[in-house]
Formats: structure tokens, sequence, C-alpha cells
């Protein structure tokens, strides 16, 4: 699977942190040019390429909020001089908020399917048109989450931008095979990163640790591990699918 990736350039939302951030790092171990961007604006450039498997030349990291289509089309541009065309696109850049249902404001709506579903739909159809125009493939990854299925309260509206995504993600695979690209997501379960972190003390991640199938919560790179497969020739054939990564939290809660 990693020669595949040699020379391949790949592109990823939300790149700065947390599983992004791992994905970033198995694509460049795996010997692609990789580009991430997020929105903290005082990311370190340097830490991240550092953290890409010390390959510094093959990885580039930028501020654009993917909200605003002028930054993304200026991320994809730049990432396309530096690089050349972009053959892989994850769309991972997410936020999470809790608010009871009936106390939801409609920021809290508009933040939560701008940023989670919204982005995830334009910036793919910006790359797909690129490539229908230069009549190449490419193949796109989208993150979405056990809570595409699974209500958990008081997040109902970002349930409801992952079940959105889940549906994007058929949809344009639908739409979008006849021009050679893919459209598949991931949907991991409980990763300790910084979208998490208030949420659980040490004796609640320890409990939801045991009481899953496997016996841990995951990690970033069991994220990463499964956006590579969805990304490389041993997907060629599979598109508008989702795969679960979640330790088998499914099947218990
Ligand atoms: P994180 O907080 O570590 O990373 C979020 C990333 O999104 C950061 O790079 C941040 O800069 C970027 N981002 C946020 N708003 C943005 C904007 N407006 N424009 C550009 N970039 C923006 O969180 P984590 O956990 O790595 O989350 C990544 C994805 O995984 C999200 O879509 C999240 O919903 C999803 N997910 C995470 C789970 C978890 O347990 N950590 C479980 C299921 C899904």
């Amino acid at each position: 699977m990693h020669d595949f990736f040699k020379d391949k350039v790949v592109a990823i939302t939300g790149g700065t942190s947390g599983i992004g951030e791992a994905v970033a790092d198995c694509f460049a171990t795996a010997g692609a040019k990789v580009a991430v961007c997020g929105i903290e604006k005082d990311f370190e450039q340097e830490s991240i390429k550092k953290k890409a498997a010390g390959k510094v030349e093959n990885v580039m990291a930028m501020v654009a909020d993917v909200t605003k289509p002028g930054e993304v089309a200026h991320f994809i541009d730049e990432v396309t001089k530096k690089f050349g065309e972009i053959n892989i696109l994850h769309n991972n850049a997410g936020i999470y908020k809790r608010s009871p249902s009936l106390d939801v404001s409609e920021d809290d709506w508009d933040s939560l399917l701008a940023i989670n579903l919204k982005s995830y739909f334009f910036t793919s159809q910006l790359m797909a048109k690129r490539w229908k125009e230069k009549k190449v493939g490419g193949a796109i990854i989208n993150t979405a989450s056990i809570n595409a299925r699974d209500v958990e309260p008081e997040a109902q509206v970002y349930c409801i931008s992952k079940a959105g995504v889940v549906m994007l993600t058929k949809c344009l695979a639908a739409d979008w095979g006849q021009y050679g690209i893919r459209v598949n997501a991931v949907a991991p379960g409980t990763i300790p990163t910084t979208l998490n972190e208030d949420m659980y003390t040490d004796e609640e991640r320890k409990e939801l640790s045991e009481s899953l199938p496997l016996k841990r919560l995951g990690s970033p790179e069991d994220i990463a591990d499964a956006v590579m497969f969805l990304a490389s020739e041993h997907a060629s054939y599979i598109t508008g699918q989702v795969l679960f990564v979640d330790g088998g939290w499914l099947l218990v809660k």
C-alpha cells in the first residue's frame, strides 16, 4: 500500500491537530506530499512539519477557514502550485458543541453546519470540478462520526451534521463515480483529542474504554489507517461507503 502514495498529493482540512495531524503524518511517512489547513492563527508550522515524519520539504501547513470559499480556493491553489495536482482530499475540519436542543441558538446551528457539513460539500465540489476538467480521477474521504448513527444527548446538532456527512458521501459518490472520483467516509468512535478533552474525567475515560468490545479508546492513528486504506488502490472499487472505526462501540451502545 505504501508505494502507492509516493509523490501523491494529499490535502487535509482540519489537519493541524488531532486526527488530521495523524493522517498527515501517516501519508507523509508513506512518501506523499501533504498539505494541511486549520483555523488556529498561532499553530506551529514547524512543529507540524517536524511531526510529519521529518520530511519537511513534503509538508505544508496554512491557516484557512473552511467556511470561507476564498480561503479554501487559495489553499487549494497554493498546494497545487507547490506540489502539483491534488490526488486525495480529506475533509476533516470539525467542531463539537454541546447544548440541549431547546437552547440551541441559530449561531450554534450555523457554525456547526457550516464547518462540519457545508464546507465538506463545497471543498469537494471545488476539487471535483478541477478533476473533471483535467480528466483525472481522485479520492475524497470525509470524517463522519459514530454520532451519524448514535444520538448523543445535548449534541444533537453535531449528530445532525455528521449524519449529513454520511448522506453527502453517498450522494457525491453516486454522482462523481463517472469521473473516476471515489467518495468515502470514516466514522470514528471516541478518540482523545482537543475536541473532547473536557468531556470526560480520567475515571470516565477508563470506564468507557472498558465498556467497549476492544477495551480501549481509539487513537488518531487508528483513524489515519482507515483513511489511508480508503484513499489507496486497495479501495479502488469502493465508493459511497462509511467505515466505522469505533472499537465496537456501535455493537454495544
Ligand atoms: P481537533 O479539535 O483536534 O481538530 C479539529 C481540526 O479542525 C483542527 O485542525 C482545526 O484547526 C480544524 N478546524 C476547526 N474549525 C475550522 C475552520 N473553520 N476552518 C478550518 N479548519 C477548522 O479535533 P479532532 O478530534 O481531531 O476532530 C477531527 C474530526 O474528527 C472532526 O470532524 C470531528 O468531528 C471528527 N470526529 C472526532 C472524534 C473524536 O472523538 N475526537 C469522533 C468522531 C469524529
